[in-house]
């Protein structure tokens, strides 16, 4: 329960089990919350979209879906296949998305969620979870959201992530209501006081430990998604800021040398460079080189027959660099002086 302090939030096409299993080098605690896997595409895909690494425990596996009975049978598997949580996505505004009658629009139906979150309660003994905005179109009262979350909760759902920014369902791309539709903490704060037995996580927006803990003193967990991505790093300081965790952060390095192996493994079993290289990119971000460091990843690891070499030349253009950046720092402080 307590990995609810920290999580990674769900991102489509960014949170895949590369990104994961980096993740996970860097924090032993956070919480991971898998991309969205659809229903459908779990019981009539003709892919695996359930693969995790071991190494990713905890793992929250994220369901996008409304008919109680597929999401049973979901559920029922990836408890079969290890995840430690499951999570119900009831914030996601895409059209795609809505013709499913699945994702944010279900916050008009808290019955329907209510009775999915029910049935696959019922075949599972592990935590089944609600991500959620606090309101879609011009349902964006508190009194809608209470509404919503009651339901949820008397169906015994015990930890919820909310959004802290409503959906407009229609006008909007997804990106952009990441964005428009303004964040109200305050809102998630009133529900928690309100709601004091949930578990309830704020998302939306935070980028610093400062705003993670200014977050705490009121919520039970942040969850971050877009930082957590673009600046990933931010991640091997979470157990020491987050969970009191006093062994030494790791640098960097080590974490591009502990994703070597993987990334051999991944190679040699037909995998290419960049399913991989492409969430690292973003590893060295405002450091010296770093700009060596995304551009070198960028243009080379897409190639086919890209190995761990691109990865250990960008460390040596982006060491150069940063060697460089040094030397006429301490030339300057030298004319300074
Ligand atoms: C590329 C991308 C993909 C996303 N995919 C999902 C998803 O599959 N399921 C979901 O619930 N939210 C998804 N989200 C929303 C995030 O989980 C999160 O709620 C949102 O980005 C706000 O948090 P942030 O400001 O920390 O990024 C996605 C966001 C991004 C940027």
């Amino acid at each position: 329960m307590h990995h609810h302090r920290f999580s990674v939030a769900p991102m489509l096409d960014w949170t895949d089990r590369h990104y994961r299993y980096m993740a996970r080098i860097m924090s032993k605690q956070a919480l991971l919350y898998t991309e969205m896997v659809t229903t459908g595409a779990i019981l009539f895909g003709k892919g695996d979209y359930l693969q995790f690494n071991e190494q990713e425990h905890p793992v929250s596996l994220q369901l996008g879906g409304s008919d109680p009975q597929a999401l049973a049978e979901c559920a029922r598997i990836a408890q079969q296949r290890g995840y430690d949580e499951l999570n119900l996505n009831v914030g996601c505004p895409s059209d795609r998305v809505q013709n499913g009658r699945f994702g944010a629009c279900l916050m008009a139906e808290p019955a329907l969620v209510a009775e999915c979150t029910q049935a696959m309660q019922d075949v599972v003994d592990i935590p089944v979870t609600v991500k959620c905005r606090i309101g879609i179109d011009e349902q964006d009262s508190y009194q809608f959201l209470t509404d919503f979350i009651g339901t949820v909760a008397d169906a015994g759902v015990e930890q919820v992530t909310v959004h802290a920014r409503k959906a407009w369902l229609q006008g909007l791309s997804p990106k952009q209501n990441r964005e428009i539709p303004r964040l109200d903490y305050p809102r998630v704060y009133q529900l928690k006081r309100d709601f004091p037995h949930l578990t309830l996580a704020i998302n939306g927006g935070i980028t610093s430990f400062e705003a993670a803990h200014a977050h705490l003193e009121h919520v039970d967990g942040v969850m971050v998604g877009r930082e957590a991505y673009s600046n990933p790093y931010m991640l091997a300081q979470v157990d020491a800021q987050l969970f009191g965790d006093s062994e030494a952060v790791m640098s960097r390095i080590d974490v591009v040398e502990q994703m070597i192996p993987y990334i051999e493994q991944h190679l040699a079993a037909g995998g290419r460079l960049n399913h991989i290289a492409r969430h690292m990119i973003g590893l060295f971000q405002g450091q010296a080189g770093g700009r060596q460091w995304r551009r070198h990843l960028s243009e080379n690891a897409h190639k086919a027959d890209a190995g761990i070499e691109v990865l250990t030349q960008a460390l040596k253009l982006m060491q150069d660099t940063a060697q460089h950046v040094s030397k006429l720092q301490q030339q300057n402080s030298e004319q300074g002086s």
